[in-house]
């Protein structure tokens, strides 16, 4: 029987032959502002010849999640990620990826992400050491250079981290840089030279470090341990290429997430000087300067974590999320066929009406017991994903950026100079722009 339900609306601004996609890559949000002003939040777009449906509102987000690995594959459209880790996670097969999965969350289970709250302390604390007792900074690149040594320490442990880190991330900057969602990877182009050549290199870097794991697997403590450790227990083999790529996935996947977001963290705080009172007030309760605080008195920091959250709403660094439609979606009064692009919009389900109240104002207090207004929908906050596929490393992004603004407010004075940054939207992530902080160290 032929389909009787039509497809959702096409947001007006199309142009010929290439339709929304100028506009995308100029300012994607605005495509998402006014399809939202004209058709509400399901509606499509058109990125040359390809159908865009986005699947905003609560039902449609639902749909999204609940319908990943079924009718909606996620593997094609992060395929630009391939020649970065291939085989791996999202883009492994479904069989291979069911494998892999447990194996991740493995890494971030309890005692694990307790060592992991020490070193992170301490690498924080490293930043605030070298900033001296006042001047200025520009924040963005600071937050990205903590978390790649956060991330140094904590997934290729200290030694490896101490000899080879900074060449590394030298590296992994060059594979980051020939991501393109639009060229063929294998195109002969210098840049993509470039990333195999980088790719070689940081693979030769890691394949003896992973051959000494599997041989003396008592002698180290960290994440790429764990991982040599749990495949040659769980799994009948996997090379070490794939676990370079799993490295390289978890490497990409939480780097400039939470990078982005952590700035914005400590931005929106100088922002809005009467919450961050409240958060500078349990901080001074509960923490000590000089003396580590555990995950006890973590979890007695309840602002400063609905002010973490608040920002995943209101700066999501993941805006879109994106998968191939493998058979038509009915979303009730729509349908969306085979071979179009499913997408949710951070901006939208964060801004719906009906679950948040008064969304644009910041408001971490929303979070709170009595109001929980995140709690009405369990697809409403999509910051970090959802269902099968939510993010494996959200509490280890959590607790980082909780004490990033634990420890820079317990010890210094902070004004923003660059009073309202924008944002500056990639591939990777979104982030803030150049951002420079005036502080001056606590007496
Ligand atoms: C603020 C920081 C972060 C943000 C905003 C973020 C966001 C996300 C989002 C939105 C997804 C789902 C993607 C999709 O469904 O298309 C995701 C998945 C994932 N993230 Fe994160 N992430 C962050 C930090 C991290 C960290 C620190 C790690 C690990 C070190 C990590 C590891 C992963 C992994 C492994 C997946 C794939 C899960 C799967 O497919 O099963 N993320 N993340």
């Amino acid at each position: 029987m032929p389909n009787q339900k039509p497809t959702p609306p096409q947001v007006s601004g199309a142009i010929p032959v290439l339709g929304h996609a100028l506009e995308f890559r100029k300012s994607r949000e605005t495509i998402f502002e006014r399809g939202y002003a004209e058709h509400g939040a399901v509606f499509s777009y058109k990125l040359a010849n390809q159908n865009v449906a986005v699947f905003g509102g609560t039902q449609s987000q639902r749909i999204f999640f609940s319908e990943t690995d079924h009718a909606l594959n996620m593997q094609e459209p992060y395929r630009f990620l391939q020649a970065m880790f291939e085989g791996a996670l999202f883009l492994a097969p479904h069989d291979q990826y069911l494998k892999q999965r447990p194996m991740v969350m493995e890494l971030f289970k309890r005692q694990k992400m307790l060592d992991y709250l020490q070193i992170m302390q301490v690498e924080v604390q490293k930043m605030l050491d070298r900033w001296g007792d006042e001047g200025e900074i520009e924040f963005t690149d600071e937050m990205n250079l903590l978390v790649q040594e956060v991330a140094g320490y904590c997934f290729l442990g200290a030694e490896v981290h101490e000899q080879v880190g900074r060449e590394f991330w030298d590296l992994y900057g060059v594979l980051s840089a020939a991501l393109d969602p639009i060229l063929p990877p294998d195109l002969p182009l210098p840049k993509f030279w470039k990333r195999d050549r980088a790719k070689a290199k940081m693979t030769a870097i890691l394949k003896p470090m992973i051959a000494a794991r599997r041989e003396a697997p008592d002698q180290f403590d960290d994440l790429l341990q764990h991982l040599v450790v749990y495949t040659m227990e769980n799994m009948d083999e996997i090379s070490d290429e794939t676990i370079v790529n799993l490295l390289l996935a978890l490497m990409f996947a939480g780097h400039e997430t939470t990078a982005g977001q952590g700035a914005w963290a400590v931005i929106q705080l100088l922002q809005n000087p009467g919450y961050l009172a409240l958060v500078q007030a349990e901080i001074e309760e509960h923490t000590t300067a000089g003396e580590h605080f555990d995950h006890r008195a973590m979890a007695k920091l309840t602002h400063t974590a609905w002010a973490v959250r608040e920002t995943e709403r209101m700066q999501p660094s993941a805006d879109i999320l994106m998968r191939t439609v493998h058979e038509d979606v009915d979303l009730g009064d729509f349908i969306v066929p085979k071979g179009w692009l499913a997408q949710v919009s951070a901006d939208i389900a964060h801004n719906l009406p009906e679950v948040w109240s008064n969304p644009a104002q910041y408001d971490p207090l929303r979070y709170s017991p009595d109001r929980a207004e995140d709690k009405q929908d369990r697809y409403s906050m999509i910051g970090f994903g959802g269902g099968m596929h939510k993010c494996t490393g959200m509490n280890f992004a959590n607790n980082e950026m909780i004490i990033v603004v634990t420890l820079l407010f317990q010890q210094f004075d902070v004004e923003l100079v660059t009073k309202n940054p924008g944002v500056e939207r990639g591939l990777g992530a979104n982030r803030p722009h150049k951002t420079i902080l005036r502080y001056k160290r606590k007496a």
